[in-house]
């Protein structure tokens, strides 16, 4: 597929995720939030889905968590964010109770329904590795219930494309941040993808 096809099947999933009711979700998003990036992206980022700054905005990791993701793509990969493509497990914000107040993870209705629009979204894009964030994109992608702190840092495959696990920057942030020492293990994660493109010797 070229540039110009790629953009038009995303657009065509984003239009169908934009109207999208298949889980309860839906009731409480002030927008969903497709992902964004580039259509040719080597690298493909999953989160897990859009919190409160993302549903108000439409984009991916556009809060704390993302200006975190955004440091490590731009800082530690070297390149600008928009080179990358980023995307979301889930397409709408889950909150605990869909209260409205406190974020919570996906569940796996959610999960289910939200899905087969990544699974397309990688189909289209192809990206030469895919960086999961955390434990729900990395028990969907890889199948798998085994745990993040497992799996981190090991490849896993997603239909012949490496898939490289890493901790979610939401939980970095909440255990120590920048400095702590799962900042570090991030970093060795990402060291192993830019290895595998040829980025880094
Ligand atoms: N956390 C996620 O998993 N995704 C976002 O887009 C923002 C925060």
């Amino acid at each position: 597929m070229n540039t110009a096809e790629k953009i038009e099947q995303l657009k065509l999933i984003q239009n169908q995720v934009s109207q999208c009711k298949l889980c309860k979700l839906h009731t409480t998003r002030t927008q969903t939030v497709f992902g964004e990036g580039n259509p040719d992206a080597e690298i493909m980022f999953i989160g897990e889905g859009p919190g409160k700054q993302e549903d108000l905005m439409g984009r991916p990791f556009v809060g704390r968590a993302g200006e975190l993701l955004t440091r490590i793509i731009e800082n530690g990969i070297g390149v600008p964010r928009d080179n990358v493509f980023i995307a979301n497990l889930t397409k709408c914000r889950p909150t605990v109770d869909l209260k409205f107040e406190k974020d919570r993870p996906p569940d796996e209705e959610e999960s289910a329904a939200c899905s087969p629009y990544l699974v397309r979204q990688i189909a289209v894009i192809q990206p030469k590795v895919i960086i999961t964030l955390g434990n729900p994109s990395t028990k969907f992608v890889l199948n798998t219930k085994e745990g993040i702190t497992k799996l981190r840092g090991k490849w896993g495959d997603f239909h012949g494309i490496p898939v490289m696990p890493t901790y979610h920057p939401s939980y970095v942030l909440r255990n120590g941040g920048e400095n702590s020492p799962l900042k570090r293990e991030v970093w060795e994660d990402i060291k192993l993808v830019l290895l595998k493109l040829g980025w880094r010797k």
